[in-house]
């Protein structure tokens, strides 16, 4: 029971203990039953007269709410539900703090969220979400579905399929993964709904609460946000140009007993960095001395704009320590929620078990229209086409930098993938210019939710692939005046500060 005394405010102290305790039980925090603390007791760590608490008890009792009885204390009534409509509760409304589970209250990316919303206004250039743009996606690797689906009464595109995928789609990933370096069997490949849930369901097969998860310092926050709601303890090491600190990792894996080490090698979000090959191949001797499994995101693996990518982890795994996930969203279309994993046998068979629970399989439609894309040759058409015009929009997001950023701004220019990773100037927070860019209508996400502590608010990333080629300009030099404003408030209450700390004599 949480009760704060504001002594700086009129009303009556009793009067605030009064109310605090009437909101808790009308709210159905405390429970008709529940035995409150006996005067003394609550007076004592309140620091109030026991007669305080005496008036508010009583002012509880006339309004019927707790009784007293001798050798039994203070107890919490039921209230019916006139009182309850009297007392301007309505027991229509679920006891909201009562009913969210712990593994929920994990979840807390409202800003993002509410980011995203306002992403999806027309008027807004969004560099928030990490999404594909509409224009480049292969909008003809839906032509003819209507005419397969109704007049040749295709069915099976429509019904259920198996937990780990129609074959014919593992087969055909199968071969895409033979272009990433991996030669497997098709029963080590399994559809998921947006690689995503690769991540949720790696979370619930590998990890209690208390397990260490190590992830790359900043991170996919879906995935550190998913770790920590299981109750793991997640540790970042941090990247520089070269990708995660494997030397850090080794002092770790001295000290803990590690369960997973999540990573993005190629690309990463949201750094857009490169883990270069000396350290993927010693990331992978890592895993073996260690015994630990690596869970490899290769999102953005595809999405190439300079040179090649180095090998992935998987490519390099002969022992079967890597889980590999990847997805359609990135070059394909998001909508279509589908993703894929490779892994070890017995992984993709406990995988499977569970997502059984989760979703039964991923969207069979989705899956028709992937496999019909992939065996007709359009994927491998379609691929260098995006890289050919995501490679123009990074050029014109990191040209456009050059050209407006304020003196102290620093920022990346990754070799693919979605995202340039910017060092915001000293003193400029990353929270407090979200709101002066998004009144010039543009938005973009804070790099906060990507560290696994408080860290990052110096910190933003910037999508390049969603806007608009003929808005990236516009956008950066919007999200420039705004830093710039930012700059100048900041100048200001220094001046103000120092005014009056050293007043004129
Ligand atoms: C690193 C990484 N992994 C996974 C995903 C999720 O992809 P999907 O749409 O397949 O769930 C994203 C999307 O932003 C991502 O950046």
């Amino acid at each position: 029971m949480r009760i704060t005394i504001n002594r700086k405010i009129d009303t009556p102290v009793y009067i605030q203990i009064f109310e605090q305790v009437r909101q808790l039980i009308l709210s159905g925090e405390l429970l008709p039953g529940f035995r409150l603390p006996p005067e003394r007791k609550l007076a004592e760590s309140l620091g109030v007269n026991r007669s305080t608490v005496l008036n508010a008890y009583r002012e509880l009792k006339a309004d019927g709410l707790i009784e007293s009885h001798v050798g039994q204390g203070t107890i919490v009534l039921s209230c019916l539900q006139e009182d309850l409509t009297a007392a301007g509760s309505s027991l229509q409304e679920p006891f909201w703090n009562q009913i969210f589970s712990q593994y929920s209250n994990g979840f807390d990316s409202l800003i993002v969220q509410d980011l995203l919303t306002l992403a999806n206004r027309k008027d807004v250039i969004s560099f928030a979400t990490g999404m594909a743009s509409p224009e480049t996606g292969p909008i003809e690797a839906l032509e003819g579905i209507e005419q397969e689906l109704v007049e040749k009464r295709n069915y099976r595109a429509l019904l259920h399929s198996p937990t780990e995928g129609f074959t014919s789609l593992r087969e055909a990933i199968r071969g895409l993964m033979q272009k990433r370096g991996v030669y497997c069997q098709f029963d080590e490949v399994m559809l998921l709904s947006g690689s995503q849930q690769g991540i949720d369901l790696a979370t619930r097969i590998f990890l209690d609460p208390g397990d260490v998860v190590v992830v790359e310092e900043p991170s996919f926050f879906p995935a550190i946000q998913a770790f920590k709601a299981i109750g793991a303890k997640v540790i970042g090491i941090p990247i520089d140009e070269a990708g995660m600190r494997v030397d850090i990792l080794e002092q770790l894996l001295q000290r803990y007993r590690l369960k997973l080490i999540y990573t993005i090698p190629t690309f990463q979000n949201p750094s857009g960095t490169e883990m270069e090959l000396k350290r993927r191949k010693r990331l992978v001797e890592l895993a073996y001395k260690y015994r630990v499994l690596i869970l490899e995101d290769d999102a953005y693996g595809d999405l190439c704009y300079d040179g090649q990518p180095p090998p992935t982890l998987k490519s390099m795994d002969i022992e079967g320590y890597v889980i590999y996930l990847s997805t359609f969203s990135k070059i394909v279309y998001s909508g279509l929620r589908l993703g894929w994993m490779v892994a070890h046998k017995k992984i993709v068979k406990r995988f499977a078990a569970s997502k059984q629970i989760m979703d039964l399989h991923s969207g069979s439609l989705s899956q028709w229209i992937i496999d019909k894309f992939i065996t007709n040759g359009g994927l491998a058409r379609h691929i260098p086409k995006v890289c050919r015009e995501y490679m123009v929009k990074r050029d014109a997001m990191y040209e456009a930098l050059s050209k407006y950023a304020p003196k102290g701004l620093i920022w990346n220019r990754p070799g693919g993938g979605y995202y340039i990773w910017c060092k915001l100037p000293e003193k400029v927070s990353a929270a407090k210019l979200v709101s002066k860019a998004a009144e010039r209508k543009v938005v973009f996400v804070p790099g906060t939710p990507f560290f696994t502590t408080d860290r990052g608010d110096d910190f933003i990333r910037l999508n390049f692939t969603f806007a608009a080629l003929k808005d990236i300009e516009e956008g950066v030099k919007r999200l420039c005046e705004a830093m710039k404003e930012v700059i100048d408030d900041n100048d200001d209450s220094e001046c103000y500060t120092a005014l009056e700390m050293n007043p004129v004599v």
